[in-house]
């Protein structure tokens, strides 16, 4: 369970970083499997910065074991409520290759690539586990702008949760100055899905590995255009915590 303070971290701030939640043998497991996914279809020499795999989870049982053989998930569910999480269909491998002296000028959230039925690709929570030391800034860590979770649904009550369509993935709001993610492999990245982040920098000597999945509350399509404008509807134990002075957001279209 995440204690208070990580809860009113996250609340505020639209992420959290949980020191060492992935034991050695699991990071192992799933260090071996990235090998091998490099190793089958490997980045060619010329590349640079982010290169990414996209796997079934079901396919690569260890990264799966990352969320469920850990108190990954059920730290995850303790901002939304037990037995409310998905498990996630498809895992993130996420390199950072350097150099790549590259650093982002501005922020986006998912998504913008649309589901076959025309729903964006909006989701609950980035859940992130860190496959290699990032304790330094500028070595490919992710790069995030911490409460813009909260800014971005103001932007959706705001201009109505259509406008994600005009904005793809860019929302046009005030940004504060952004962090860089920093810890350990084994680490546990927790990250509001309206939280604007980007791909960061890297001109560290090591290629920078993380595991992301996306993951939805069920529930969740249905009504991702409350979602957008209210960020703590699929977070029970976020809302019960900031009732008071929660938005309420608008019905439902049907
Ligand atoms: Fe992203």
């Amino acid at each position: 369970m995440l204690n208070q303070e990580q809860m009113d971290e996250f609340a505020e701030r639209g992420f959290l970083v949980v020191p060492q939640v992935v034991g050695r043998d699991l990071l192992a497991a799933a260090s071996g499997a990235i090998d091998r996914l490099i190793e089958r279809d490997p980045p060619g020499p010329e590349v640079r910065g982010p290169h990414f795999y996209f796997p079934e989870t079901a396919r690569v049982p260890e990264f799966g074991a990352l969320l469920t053989d850990s108190a990954a998930f059920a730290l995850a569910e303790s901002l939304t409520a037990p037995g409310t999480l998905e498990h996630p269909w498809q895992t993130q491998v996420a390199l950072n290759i350097p150099p790549h002296p590259q650093r982002p000028g501005m922020h986006h959230i998912d998504g913008a690539l649309y589901e076959p039925d025309g729903r964006p690709g909006t989701f609950t929570m980035l859940v992130g586990v860190l496959m290699s030391d990032q304790l330094e800034r500028d070595g490919g860590n992710l790069w995030v702008w911490p409460g813009t979770h909260l800014t971005h649904a103001r932007y959706f009550r705001d201009n109505g949760p259509e406008a994600f369509f005009t904005a793809a993935g860019y929302p046009p709001i005030a940004l504060p100055e952004p962090e860089q993610v920093t810890g350990r492999a084994g680490d546990l990245l927790l990250a509001h899905y309206l939280l604007g982040h980007n791909i960061g920098d890297n001109v560290s000597p090591a290629v920078r590995r993380a595991v992301y999945f996306r993951v939805k509350r069920t529930g969740h399509d249905p009504r991702w255009r409350a979602f957008l404008q209210d960020p703590w509807l699929d977070y029970d134990r976020v809302r019960e915590r900031t009732a008071p002075t929660a938005p309420t957001a608008p019905a439902e279209r049907p």
